[in-house]
């Protein structure tokens, strides 16, 4: 792979041991996907920034990177973490986890990433533009950075994404490259679907068909920016798709790629199914969860909306990015959420963290992704449907 004076230089260790290492990690992964040469980015999205993810070696390996002069050169945010950084106490976490959680996200910002953990880092600061190139972890944020705002990254893992942020660069190869955006599967949309669940229920069915392909959608009238979120978010979870294009909606289809590739469908029988497969669970919830992947500002207003004037049977977590959730308190959405004996919380994703310790069984979702995770690994029920039908949960203790 070609490497420019600057990056030779980083390789030798001329910038110092840390740096040397991280550089190692970049340059290793161009070689083993053939790329020709690196390239600058603008930002880069870390995942794994769990102590169950990280481990004392996870984190030693940071600590020594910095004790060797690594720093973040270009913009970093961090992936959600398992506890509100700030209510985790009020929401269960021991004081041992707490602890942990803390040292990892102090050390991330020792680093010079920024302590923002969401996996909406676009709802923040962290909002690339069309056809830059970036280094992002974690799947949904991957799919709606490529698909949604057109930038360019490949799913980068949690070490290659931090090593991307400190050598600010990454190789240049998969996602970075026209030919591999290209459609490999054209999936024909004959069935209106309007909530943000039916681009859920879309997505899973999509991403068990075409895997790690780059599907186009035809038919699909219109999207807001949270349905291809929840429909991105889907399809990087019940298949591996970090890429996908929606005819006259999103830009790269707007700008020319066309549809090409196997046909595939997707109608009324194949929504019905995909929403009696997710919600799976037989028991009412203990706990009705919005907000996987984190809520825009528009979806906690409009579940501000929905429990404005009630009050809750089953607990009720919004969880928005820490800017969002204070831009929420700002606009009065928090307070409703709270009068009704919701919580609007930052920085956590239940997937990451430990379920377990918290104890509850039963969680009702509208994200097919969130329905994926915590059903196969986290072991819980799940009733799987519209915000509409989750809040009404909360309200009444019972799903219907
Ligand atoms: Fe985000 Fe966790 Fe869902 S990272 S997309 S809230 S599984």
């Amino acid at each position: 792979m070609y490497l420019t004076k600057d990056e030779e230089r980083m390789l030798s260790g001329e910038e110092g041991e840390g740096v040397r290492k991280c550089m190692e990690i970049v340059a290793a992964l161009g070689e083993i996907y053939g790329a020709e040469k690196m390239v600058p980015i603008r930002s880069a999205q870390v995942s794994g920034v769990t102590y169950k993810n990280l481990g004392e070696a996870g984190i030693e390996f940071i600590e020594e990177l910095i004790k060797n002069g690594a720093k973040a050169r270009i913009l970093g945010t961090l992936n959600p973490c398992e506890m509100d950084l700030e209510d985790w106490e009020d929401i269960g976490i021991d004081a041992e986890t707490a602890g942990k959680q803390k040292r990892i996200v102090d050390i991330f910002s020792r680093l010079g990433i920024k302590p923002v953990c969401t996996c909406t880092p676009y709802f923040t600061i962290n909002l690339p533009k069309f056809g830059e190139h970036i280094a992002w972890g974690e799947s949904s944020a991957v799919s709606f950075a490529n698909s949604v705002l057109g930038a360019r990254t490949n799913r980068e893992g949690g070490p290659s994404a931090l090593a991307a942020a400190v050598v600010g660069r990454t190789a240049l190869y998969g996602y970075h490259l026209d030919e591999n955006r290209k459609p490999t599967h054209t999936v024909n949309v004959n069935v209106a679907i309007r909530e943000s669940s039916d681009f859920g229920a879309l997505g899973y069915h999509v991403g068990k068909t075409v895997q790690n392909g780059v599907p186009y959608f035809k038919g699909v009238k219109a999207a807001s920016q949270d349905q291809l979120k929840s429909l991105g978010a889907a399809m990087g979870a019940w298949g591996a798709v970090a890429l996908y294009h929606v005819e006259g909606v999103t830009p790269e289809a707007k700008r020319g790629i066309t549809a090409a590739g196997e046909q595939l469908a997707f109608g009324e029988a194949e929504l019905k199914t995909a929403y009696k497969e997710l919600d799976s669970a037989s028991d009412d919830p203990d706990l009705v969860y919005l907000g996987c992947p984190h809520c825009s500002i528009d979806e906690v207003r409009e579940i501000a909306g929905l429990v404005n004037g009630k009050k809750l049977k089953v607990p009720l977590w919004v969880i928005a990015a820490r800017p969002i959730n204070q831009q929420a308190e700002k606009l009065g959405y928090k307070k409703t959420v709270e009068a009704a004996g919701g919580k609007l919380l930052s920085d956590i994703c239940l997937v990451v963290g430990n379920i377990d310790k918290l104890g509850y069984k039963t969680l009702a979702i509208n994200s097919a992704k969130g329905a994926f995770y915590l059903a196969s690994y986290a072991g819980r029920g799940v009733h799987f449907g519209t915000t509409r039908q989750c809040v009404d949960a909360a309200v009444n203790g019972k799903w219907k």
